[in-house]
C-alpha cells in the first residue's frame, strides 16, 4: 500500500512541537509494518540545508494567490530519516529561516494562506502522480490545518486516493479571509457553510474535516471532547455531524529517540530495573547546567520540571502562579525549558532571577536540554487546559519522572492517578488534577511531593511508569485498518 504523508514539519529536520515527532515516528512504524510511505514537506531553508542525495523529480506549475508558482519537486534523503523524503521547493514561499509559521518578530507570515495552499496543491498533484514517476498514492494522510486543503483538492478528482486527515490541535484552524479565498482561486462551490466557509472567512482545517474520507485525532478522550463547545473551537457541530468518520488513536513514543537506556543526550543511562544511580547522575548534570555548585542539599530536594511551548494551552501561567507559594512552603526547586509568547518568557525569566538558587530556566528551543530535563527532574508538570495527546507526559513516564497532569485529552488517557486504590493495585503512574485551576495544580503537586518523600511508594510508581508500553505498533495497526477499510475493525 502506498501512503503519502503531507505535513508542515518533521523531526529531525524541523520541529516546533509534537506534530514533528509524530510525522517522524508514525511513517517509520508504518514502514516497519510493510507499507510504502513517502513524506512530503515544504522546502524551508533549514530543511534544504540538511538534505543528502537530492534528485529533481520534476517541475509543477502551481496556482498561488493571484499568481502562478514554478515549484520543483525534490526527492532526497536525510541521515536521521530512514524513508525517502519529498520536498516542495518554492523559494519565494519557503526559503526563509527559523520558525516555519512565524516571522522572526513573532507574527504569522502574511502569506501563510498562499504558502500552504501551494504546498497542498502540489501534494494533491503528486498523490495523483501527475509527474508520472510510477508511484501513485493509495492513501493520502494529511496533518493539521497546513494540509487541510489536500483532501478537499483530491475530492474533486475522478479516482482519488483515500484521504485521512489527522487533527493534532484544533486550536489552530488555518483561518483566512474571503479575499484570500478569491485570490487563491479555490473552487467557488466550496464557499458555503457545508464547504470551507467559516464565520465569514474560510478555514483550511475545516476543509480537512469536511472533505476527508476519515478524520482522526490523537487520543480517544480528545476525540470525544472536540465534539463539545468547550473544546471544539466552533468546529463541534461539524465534528458531531461527521462523528461516523472520526476516530481517536493515541500517539506512540519512538523509543529509538526517547529511551533512558540509550538516549545519547544523557550523562548516564538507566532502566526500569536500575533507576536510581543513573537518574541521580542526570539530575546532577542538569542542575550543573544552571548552578556553579551542586550541593547535596540541592540534589536531594525534589526537582519539578517542565518542557513546553509557552502558549495558553499549556497552563504555564498556572505553574507560575503556584511557584511562589511552593518556594515558601516546601523545599521543591524548578527547572523550566520553553519558548513562545514573550510575556510568558519574561515572567519565567523574572522568576528565575528573583530566585536564582531555586528556579532555573532556559528560554529557547533545545532538543538536548529537553531530553536532559526529562531524565534529571523528579516530577514533570503538564497542567494543560486541553491536550490533544501530549508526548511529554509519556516521555516523562518512560524516564521515571512522574507527571502531574490535568484531566483532559491524551493526558487523561495515559496517566493513572495515584489514588489510594490505584497505589494499592499498582497501576498508579502520576498525579491527575481534580480541577483545571492553580488550586487544582497545587493540590496535585502537594500529593506528588508527599509521595516523593515516601521512597518505597515513589519507587513503586516510578517502576510502573517506566514499564508502560507506549510503542507505536498498536496505533500504527489501527491506522492501517482505516487506510484499508475507511473505518475501524
Ligand atoms: P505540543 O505538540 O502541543 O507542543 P507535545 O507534548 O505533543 O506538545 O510535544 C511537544 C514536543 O516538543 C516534545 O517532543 C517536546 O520535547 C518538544 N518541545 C517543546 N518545547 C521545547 C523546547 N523549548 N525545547 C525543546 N523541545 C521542546
Ligand atoms: C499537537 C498537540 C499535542 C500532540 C501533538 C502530536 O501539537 O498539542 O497534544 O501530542 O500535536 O500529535
Amino acid at each position: 500500500m502506498n501512503v503519502l504523508f503531507t505535513a508542515s514539519e518533521s523531526y529531525p529536520l524541523l520541529k516546533t512541537g509534537g506534530l514533528g515527532d509524530v510525522v517522524y515516528s508514525l511513517p517509520h512504524a508504518l514502514n516497519r509494518l510493510g507499507l510504502d510511505v513517502r513524506v512530503l514537506l515544504p522546502g524551508y531553508r533549514d530543511i534544504l540545508s540538511q538534505l543528502d542525495d537530492i534528485q529533481i523529480t520534476g517541475w509543477l506549475s502551481v496556482q498561488g494567490a493571484g499568481r502562478m508558482h514554478d515549484v520543483r519537486i525534490l526527492s532526497a534523503t536525510h541521515p536521521g530519516f530512514e524513508l525517502r523524503l519529498w520536498i516542495v521547493d518554492c523559494a519565494e514561499l519557503f526559503d526563509r529561516p527559523g520558525n516555519p509559521y512565524l516571522h522572526p518578530d513573532g507574527y504569522d507570515w502574511p502569506d501563510n494562506a498562499e504558502r500552504y495552499a501551494v504546498f497542498s496543491r502540489a501534494a494533491a498533484m503528486l498523490a495523483m502522480d501527475v509527474l508520472e514517476s510510477g508511484w501513485r498514492a493509495d492513501v493520502v494522510h494529511s496533518h493539521d490545518w497546513q494540509t487541510g486543503l489536500v483532501p478537499a483538492l483530491l475530492s474533486v478528482e475522478t479516482h482519488p486516493p483515500r484521504t485521512v486527515f489527522t487533527i493534532h490541535n484544533l486550536a489552530y484552524g488555518g483561518h483566512f479571509s474571503h479575499d484570500e479565498f478569491m485570490a487563491l482561486k479555490l473552487p467557488g462551490h466550496w464557499w458555503s457553510g457545508e464547504g470551507i466557509e467559516f464565520y465569514g472567512g474560510f478555514s483550511m482545517l475545516k476543509a480537512g474535516l469536511v472533505y476527508s474520507d476519515v478524520i482522526t485525532t490523537v487520543s480517544p478522550t480528545y476525540a470525544s471532547e472536540i465534539t463539545t463547545p468547550a473544546f471544539g473551537y466552533g468546529m463541534e457541530g461539524i465534528l458531531q455531524a461527521n462523528s461516523h468518520k472520526l476516530h481517536g488513536i493515541l500517539n506512540g513514543v519512538d523509543t529509538s529517540v526517547w529511551n533512558p537506556s540509550s538516549d545519547p543526550f544523557l550523562t548516564a543511562h538507566y532502566s526500569a530495573r536500575r533507576r536510581n544511580p543513573g537518574k541521580r547522575k542526570n539530575k546532577a548534570a542538569l542542575l550543573s547546567h544552571f548552578c556553579a555548585t551542586v550541593t547535596d542539599r540541592l540534589l536531594s530536594a525534589p526537582l519539578l520540571g517542565m518542557v513546553s511551548r509557552l502558549v495558553e494551552q499549556k497552563g504555564v501561567d498556572l505553574v507560575l502562579e503556584i511557584i511562589p507559594e511552593l518556594l515558601t512552603r516546601t523545599n521543591a526547586n524548578f527547572v523550566l525549558l520553553g519558548a513562545g509568547h514573550h510575556h510568558l518568557e519574561n515572567r519565567i525569566t523574572d522568576l528565575s532571577r528573583q530566585h536564582a538558587q531555586r528556579v532555573f530556566s532556559h528560554i529557547g528551543y533545545s532538543e538536548e536540554v529537553a531530553h536532559q530535563l526529562e531524565a534529571g527532574a523528579d516530577i514533570f508538570l503538564m497542567p494543560s487546559r486541553f491536550e490533544p495527546c501530549g508526548l511529554n507526559q509519556m516521555y516523562s513516564l518512560l524516564y521515571g519522572t512522574l507527571p502531574v497532569v490535568n484531566d483532559t485529552g491524551g493526558l487523561a488517557d495515559t496517566v493513572v492517578d495515584a489514588t489510594p486504590a490505584n497505589i494499592a493495585n499498582r497501576t498508579a503512574t502520576g498525579f491527575v488534577m481534580k480541577a483545571p485551576t492553580a488550586q487544582g495544580l497545587l493540590e496535585a503537586v502537594d500529593r506528588a511531593l508527599d509521595l516523593h518523600a515516601n521512597t518505597r511508594l515513589w519507587n513503586q510508581l516510578q517502576r510502573t511508569a517506566m514499564e508502560q508500553d507506549f510503542g507505536w505498533e498498536k496505533s500504527a495497526l489501527e491506522y492501517i485498518l482505516l487506510y484499508k477499510n475507511g473505518h475501524a475493525a
